[in-house]
């Protein structure tokens, strides 16, 4: 006990991201080619056991006290809910959350509720199907509606949706969006788009900046910042809307970016700790589960040494940025 994950900026790691599988049942064009991807191999996937060993290990020696389920679509994952049993009763319970498009949510949302998770984070960026479907080139909107609201009626709250604009698809529905979060009770964030794709397509010039995005509301609603205090190390920057019990977020991690105040850890769905979204560099646990004289103390080891070396920040404006190997998709977000 009594061990963090700290790096060399003195920011501690309490927060853990388990990308539970890279695979998608959504192609969204910011994210995926429509071929979908090379999918990691079974053998290298961990198994429910070393997910939940790692946790364990997060938990109890690395004073990790959040655990967030990604993927890919970590509904596509057939033991999730037996995961999220399992660490609800480790000891400190972490608090659990999940981050999905959603789909599977309409099945799943009780029996996620049952099992210990506390809330999900869904992401929708239109309104209109047809926009829907040239997004993600799958035609599954009302599934995604369908689930949220599964999801809050579960008790699976605050549902949080995220949503990326697009230009010339969807960058006219900002104040659409909104409104309609605030009619169903989402707390709404909008994500700026980042060179994470695997097609490697994104351009500065090209993307949807926070600007723009608080601009477009602001011409129906009025925003009042919320303070620093609530923000902590959120990503999203929030704003309370016409003054009333909602608010709204943005998460600007290319034109106003929040490294400072990070206090993340990831792991992949095949072990590798990654200690930011765009590190270059992984760690393998995976391979130190699977050592014939493993231990728990090993492990340990090698996460505090892995977040030892954490960059100072994304990167994102060195002139000698490179994107990472590893897309989203297989990173978790
Ligand atoms: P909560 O607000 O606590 O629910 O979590 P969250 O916003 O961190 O989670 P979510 O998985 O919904 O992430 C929303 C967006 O924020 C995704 O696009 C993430 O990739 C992005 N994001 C999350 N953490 C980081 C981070 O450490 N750095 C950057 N640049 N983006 C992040
Ligand atoms: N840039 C920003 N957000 C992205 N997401 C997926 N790819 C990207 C990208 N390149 C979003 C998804 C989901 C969240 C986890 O990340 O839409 O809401
Ligand atoms: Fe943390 Fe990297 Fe995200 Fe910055 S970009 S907030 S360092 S994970």
């Amino acid at each position: 006990g009594g061990q963090v994950l700290i790096d060399t900026f003195g920011r501690v790691a309490t927060d853990l991201r388990v990308s539970l599988t890279d695979r998608c049942n959504l192609r969204c064009t910011y994210c995926m080619p429509e071929e979908g991807l090379q999918w990691l191999a079974k053998p290298d996937l961990l198994t429910d056991d070393e997910i939940v060993r790692l946790i364990r290990i997060a938990v109890t020696q690395l004073g990790i006290e959040e655990v967030r389920f990604t993927g890919g679509e970590p509904l596509l994952r057939p033991g999730i809910v037996g995961i999220v049993e399992r660490v609800a009763a480790l000891e400190p319970r972490p608090k659990m959350s999940l981050t999905t498009n959603g789909i599977g949510l309409k099945r799943t949302a009780t029996a996620l509720k049952a099992a210990g998770l506390d809330r999900v984070n869904v992401s929708l960026d239109t309104l209109r199907p047809d926009v829907f479907k040239t997004l993600t080139r799958r035609d599954r909107h009302q599934d995604v509606l369908d689930g949220m609201a599964a999801a809050r009626d579960a008790g699976l709250t605050p549902v949080k949706v995220n949503a990326v604009l697009m230009p010339g698809l969807n960058d006219d529905e900002a104040p659409d969006l909104l409104a309609w979060a605030m009619e169903n009770d989402y707390e709404l964030r909008f994500i700026e788009q980042m060179p994470l794709d695997a097609q490697h397509g994104w351009k500065r010039d090209g993307m949807i900046t926070a600007g723009d995005i608080l601009e477009s509301l602001r011409t129906r609603f009025t925003l009042t910042e919320e303070g620093q205090e609530e923000r902590g190390s959120a990503p999203a920057e929030r704003w309370i809307v016409d003054g009333g019990r909602h608010t709204v977020g943005v998460i600007a991690s290319v034109t106003r970016p929040f490294c400072r105040a990070c206090d993340r850890t990831r792991l992949t769905a095949d072990g590798q700790v990654r200690t930011c979204l765009f590190a270059t560099e992984e760690t393998d646990l995976r391979a130190a589960l699977r050592a014939e004289d493993s231990s728990d103390e090993e492990v340990a080891r090698l996460w505090k040494l892995a977040m030892w070396g954490k960059k100072a920040g994304s990167g994102l404006d060195d002139p000698t940025f490179l994107q990472p190997a590893r897309p989203m998709s297989a990173i978790g977000g």
